[in-house]
């Protein structure tokens, strides 16, 4: 079973205001409900694994739903975790390995920015561990883009459904907003 984190909205958050904020977490939640439904089916319901084919089957179905909500609730709190700073250059150890893998962190943020206008659905800062660097990715669903074997250290929605009441198509905006309300304290925590 898998319990929903609070999130509360403060004075700290200042990438969106405190309407889009709740109707988000509320989208959050239902991931949640979402994939306790689907691990109950799995585990204890009918699931119909007789009957699992490539083209259309309720098993497949599931499979499908498993990932996509499970990867729903994790993007979700990753990134209600890591908005909310005040510090928008700090000096951490992300930074260090910012200047290290992207050349400096003007380069990397423009890069991002980049990424997170391209995104149908996620941009993250990964640490890829096969390449032992971090990268930029685009996810244009939860889990459409991941890279195996990878850690997400900044995450931020690209999802409409995560400015759009606020911003409307003025997406660059709430980019930019994204950028001066991380939380470099808990990204740091995640490269560790
Ligand atoms: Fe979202």
């Amino acid at each position: 079973m898998i319990e929903k984190v609070q999130f509360r909205y403060s004075d700290d958050i200042t990438v969106v205001n405190e309407e889009q904020f709740d109707a988000h977490i509320r989208l959050y939640e239902g991931y949640v409900t979402n994939i306790n439904k689907i691990d109950s089916i799995l585990i204890h319901g009918d699931a119909q694994r007789d009957q699992s084919n490539t083209t259309f089957s309720w098993y497949r179905e599931l499979k499908r739903g498993e990932t996509f909500a499970l990867d729903g609730v994790i993007l979700h709190e990753l990134y209600f975790e890591n908005i909310g700073g005040r510090s928008p250059s700090p000096k951490t150890a992300t930074i260090d390995l910012i200047e290290q893998d992207f050349g400096s962190v003007k380069y990397w943020k423009e890069d991002f920015i980049a990424t997170a206008k391209a995104s149908r659905g996620w941009a993250m800062l990964c640490f890829d561990q096969r390449s032992m660097r971090l990268r930029n990715i685009s996810l244009d669903a939860h889990d459409v883009g991941n890279i195996a074997y990878s850690a997400p250290i900044l995450v931020l929605d690209m999802y409409e459904h995560a400015y759009f009441l606020q911003y409307a198509d003025k997406k660059v905006d709430y980019i930019d907003a994204f950028m001066k309300n991380i939380n470099w304290t808990i990204v740091d925590g995640r490269l560790n």
